[in-house]
């Protein structure tokens, strides 16, 4: 037992918080993450920044320990916050219910950091102000994927309205994809792993040194009223990594990057995004699958409620050849695209790398994807392309009410490309494969 005695302490029933907590998972839990289904209609792209934990306590009897940074030594004042960080994390960690407050107006740096448990149950990690990262490459030497990591929690929140800035410009400077002398390895700003009953809300994460937000190895996940904003042109910067995680929700989220919004690859199921605004960036992705002859499964996604402006892809399921696994049971809907060069496209035959990518004969199996409601422009001429393997065609891809023009209209009417597609229409569709 890790719980101190003088952790917590008895109060009146009107100062509550932690009682908020049990309130929030549980309304999760009745929400079934196991959906799929195609019977919601939300097509609502207003966003809405209400607060996750509002005043809606019943009883309580305890009242949450505060672990506030500044009682650390965390200075807030450009020195480096990171010990002050770790001390008040071994505190917050020890008492169940804790509430750890990062205040509001300053910029706490902090270098890489593991946030690590098991701690106790129902934390609260609240932002109010500003986390920015260390731009010293020497401080990145020991871990060169992570920044924040925040590791083996159960029943765990990050909220706030507060900051976390990646600092990434001299990253990016430094990308492989720009100089092409440096070796490939994505870093992650923040990463959440085997954590279970997450929630993140409320929070602006903003140029990432690579990825923003990664879940990985995680069960039962809400991130919602985020805002992760990179400038178009930074390499790398996905907005919402999803990787060997099940039963997350993602909602209510402002999303433009430099790569993709949503990226959702290996090992990840039950995954629903709703209510999100992408663009600039590379679009909503499943994949990349199946890279140097590796398994990938990812199975019941459902993105509903979208708006991509400006954006490389739209909705994109991309394998590489030679891989194996599965990307199925995955419905697109309530999708409007504004300007999208790919609005629609599925790749089997991806390949991001220099030397073309050689024939090979296995593939990820594409299978159950349905685009529904989907509607808006296309940048490129191409507004549908299914370019499937030959050995194992996508099977069951259906379209219902899609209807794509090009942006320039002038130039005239889209066409949709179609290789090796198991398709079926419904309703109005166009273009139509040609
Ligand atoms: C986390 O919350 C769930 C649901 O309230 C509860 O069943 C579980 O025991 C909690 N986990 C821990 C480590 O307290
Ligand atoms: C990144 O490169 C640009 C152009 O070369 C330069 O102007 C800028 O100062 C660099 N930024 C950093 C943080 O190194
Ligand atoms: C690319 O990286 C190498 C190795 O770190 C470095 O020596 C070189 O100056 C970089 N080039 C540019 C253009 O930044
Ligand atoms: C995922 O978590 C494991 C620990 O369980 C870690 O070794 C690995 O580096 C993490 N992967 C990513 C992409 O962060
Ligand atoms: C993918 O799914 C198949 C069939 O369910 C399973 O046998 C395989 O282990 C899974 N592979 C990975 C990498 O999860
Ligand atoms: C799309 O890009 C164009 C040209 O850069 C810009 O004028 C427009 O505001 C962008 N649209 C959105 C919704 O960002
Ligand atoms: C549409 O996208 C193209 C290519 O991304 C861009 O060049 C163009 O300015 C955009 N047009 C508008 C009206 O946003
Ligand atoms: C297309 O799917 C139908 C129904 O699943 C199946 O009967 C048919 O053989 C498939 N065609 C091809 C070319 O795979």
């Amino acid at each position: 037992m890790y719980l101190k005695s003088q952790c917590c302490f008895i109060v009146p029933p009107f100062i509550i918080l932690i009682s908020l907590i049990p309130f929030c998972f549980s309304s999760y839990s009745q929400e079934d993450p196991y959906f799929i289904t195609s019977s919601n209609q939300n097509n609502n792209h207003k966003l809405t920044f209400a607060p996750l934990l509002d005043n809606q306590a019943n009883a309580a009897s305890t009242a949450p320990k505060l672990v506030n940074v500044d009682d650390y030594g965390a200075k807030g004042d450009g020195t480096d916050d990171s010990e002050a960080f770790n001390n008040a994390w071994k505190e917050f960690c020890s008492c169940k219910g804790s509430v750890l407050v990062v205040p509001d107006d300053r910029s706490y740096h902090l270098k890489p950091i593991t946030f690590e448990g098991p701690c106790q149950s129902d934390l609260i990690f609240k932002i109010y102000g500003t986390i920015k990262a260390s731009t010293k490459q020497l401080d990145y030497q020991e871990d060169r994927r992570h920044w924040l990591h925040f590791k083996n929690l159960e029943n765990f929140s990050v909220e706030g309205g507060g900051t976390i800035n990646g600092n990434g410009q001299k990253w990016w400077n430094d990308s492989c994809k720009i100089n092409k002398s440096l070796v490939n390895f994505v870093m992650q700003a923040i990463t959440f792993s085997d954590c279970t009953n997450l929630i993140v809300a409320n929070l602006r994460i903003k140029n990432a040194q690579q990825m923003h937000l990664t879940f990985n190895k995680s069960v039962n996940v809400k991130a919602s009223n985020l805002m992760v904003i990179a400038p178009g042109k930074s390499p790398n910067t996905d907005g919402i990594h999803v990787t060997e995680t099940q039963n997350i929700h993602i909602q209510n989220c402002v999303i433009r990057t430099g790569d993709d919004c949503i990226s959702i690859v290996s090992g990840s199921k039950n995954v629903k995004a709703t209510n999100i605004i992408c663009g600039p960036g590379h679009g909503i992705s499943i994949g990349s699958l199946g890279s140097k002859n590796s398994e990938g499964n990812v199975s019941n996604v459902l993105v509903d409620g979208a708006k991509m402006s400006n954006t490389s892809n739209g909705v994109r399921i991309k394998t590489w050849q030679g891989g194996s696994g599965y990307a199925k049971n995955i419905i697109f809907q309530n999708i409007v695209m504004d300007n999208v060069t790919n609005p629609i496209i599925i790749d089997q035959n991806y390949c991001d790398q220099d030397e073309p990518c050689k024939e090979q004969p296995s593939a990820v199996q594409v299978s159950n994807v349905v685009y529904k409601n989907i509607q808006g422009t296309s940048a490129s001429k191409e507004a549908i392309t299914f370019d499937c393997s030959n050995t194992s065609p996508c099977q069951g891809i259906s379209l219902q009410n899609v209807h794509l023009a090009l942006e320039d209209a002038e130039h005239g009417s889209a066409d949709g490309s179609c290789a090796n597609v198991n398709l079926t229409s419904r309703g109005m569709v166009s273009p139509k494969c040609s």
